[in-house]
């Protein structure tokens, strides 16, 4: 169907309204709020979707103690991210296929779309943010940085946290034996030599 420029509001197309209803909802996105017009408090979003059934969980995320309320089947992943708002964890394909979502939890490396959050109450959750600052970068962060690891970035916190948790675990020297191991973050971007390197970087230099 074609779009007739002649037309007025009262003959407005389709597409036309799905330009204007999109258009709308992306700004609203851009600038942090919801479509209704409500931009919500940390003290909200630490308090949780006010929803029948959610309950008490305490995460320590970052070395941080979160008191937080939580659908029971709220995956960890959306807790990071929609409750406790660090979105620095990444959702890519939300079915444990691409490690984008990749934690640590007490220590080691878990998809974080693959677990709910109820299972991990009172345990220690890490996240990129957790890692290194901008002024402090972990030895692994600024490996990627400097040998070009990333390329859109979509990716890159999973991969580093993936790469940061295999430095503890039973690796070969090799860069097959990294590549075996972080066969389960994926990059759509192919940086893959890029990481190895990164990693083979921090591994020969801890
Ligand atoms: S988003 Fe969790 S593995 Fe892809």
């Amino acid at each position: 169907m074609r779009d007739n420029p002649q037309s007025g509001s009262s003959n407005l197309t389709r597409r036309a309204f799905l330009q204007t209803t999109g258009g709308t909802a992306a700004a609203a996105v851009i600038a942090g709020y919801s479509t209704s017009g409500q931009s919500a408090s940390p003290a909200e979003i630490a308090a949780g979707p006010k929803i029948e059934g959610a309950v008490p969980i305490t995460l320590r995320i970052n070395g941080k103690d979160r008191q937080l309320r939580v659908d029971p089947r709220t995956t960890l992943l959306d807790c990071i991210r929609e409750t406790v708002a660090l979105t620095g964890t990444k959702k890519g394909c939300d079915h444990g296929q691409c490690g984008a979502c990749t934690v640590h939890v007490n220590g080691r490396r878990v998809n974080s779309c693959l677990s709910l959050a109820l299972m991990h109450d009172g345990e220690e959750i890490t996240t990129i943010e957790g890692l290194g600052t901008p002024d402090a970068l972990h030895p692994m962060q600024a490996a990627f940085v400097a040998c070009d690891g990333y390329q859109c970035g979509y990716c890159t916190s999973g991969q580093i946290m993936s790469a940061v948790a295999l430095l503890k675990e039973p690796c070969g020297p090799d860069d097959a034996d990294v590549k075996e191991l972080m066969s389960g973050n994926i990059c759509r971007c192919g940086a893959y030599a890029n990481i190895v390197a990164a990693i083979q970087q921090v591994r020969k230099n801890p």
